[in-house]
């Protein structure tokens, strides 16, 4: 794993974005697997502000996300599709038809996961995937003690999770209590991997991640087992790393 220390949380994200406008100029009809979550904003404010003034074109680029709420409408304030098209597809010229979110109100979820499944095949796999991490390991919305085979599946959101989230929506009851979510095995598939985190709190995910062994009770330790990650974190979210890891330093 290569891992790039920044600084904070703005230069976390002025990296992150560098490194995707890279891949899209040299693949403008890449496929991108992208995330939600506090993590990835202010890289997407990034990636809008460098279309606007540098002119990368996203017209020919395709991007699957990794998950949804189970329950919620595509229009739902809340939802998934909801965040990214405010704070990346609306700004961007990337055409909407091109951007694919499983559908949390589907009226049957194993198929929808299937079609998932399938559009993922179909788009010829992902090129670059975003990732957040959550702060019991998960990524999607796998949690821990998902089996690394998975495909797309339905998941009961923990706890912690629904907590940790709780901050988007008005209070922790109106949090959906389950998920569609990509699967391990198609995230382990993607050809490179993006992994961003910030903050004290992401600090002993990461410490896990770097120093821990592979192992299901800790979802995002599977990365460990992929030929092309990048993790790109600021100081507070690798504070518990051992200096000797060897964490370059982003410029
Ligand atoms: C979001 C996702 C989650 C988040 C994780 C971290 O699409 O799949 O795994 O990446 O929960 O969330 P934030 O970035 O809000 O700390």
């Amino acid at each position: 794993m290569n891992v790039i220390q920044a600084f904070d949380y703005e230069q976390m994200s002025r990296l992150a974005a560098a490194y995707i406008i890279k891949q899209v100029r040299l693949n403008p009809s890449i496929v991108l697997g992208l995330a939600t979550g506090g993590t990835p904003e202010g890289t997407y404010r990034q990636l809008i502000r460098d279309h606007k003034e540098f002119g990368t074109s996203y017209q020919k680029v395709k991007s699957i996300n990794l998950d949804e709420y189970v329950g919620l409408s595509p229009h739902h304030p809340n939802s998934f599709r909801q965040f990214m098209n405010e704070h990346l597809f609306n700004h961007l010229d990337i055409q909407k038809e091109q951007t694919q979110l499983p559908d949390g109100k589907a009226s049957d979820f194993i198929q929808e996961c299937k079609r998932y499944d399938i559009l993922i095949e179909r788009s010829g796999g992902i090129d670059l995937q975003l990732l957040g991490i959550g702060e019991n390991g998960h990524i999607g919305f796998n949690e821990p003690g998902t089996s690394f085979q998975t495909k797309t599946h339905i998941v009961n959101l923990t706890e912690s999770t629904r907590k940790a989230n709780a901050r988007f929506f008005e209070n922790l009851s109106s949090v959906p209590e389950q998920a569609l979510t990509m699967g391990i095995q198609s995230i382990l598939q993607s050809k490179r991997i993006l992994l961003l985190a910030s903050g004290n709190h992401k600090a002993e995910a990461i410490m896990k991640l770097i120093n821990g062994k592979v192992d299901e009770g800790f979802p995002a330790s599977t990365l460990n087992l992929h030929n092309d990650v990048t993790l790109i974190a600021d100081q507070a979210a690798l504070s518990l790393v051992d200096r000797g890891k060897g964490a370059e330093h982003g410029r």
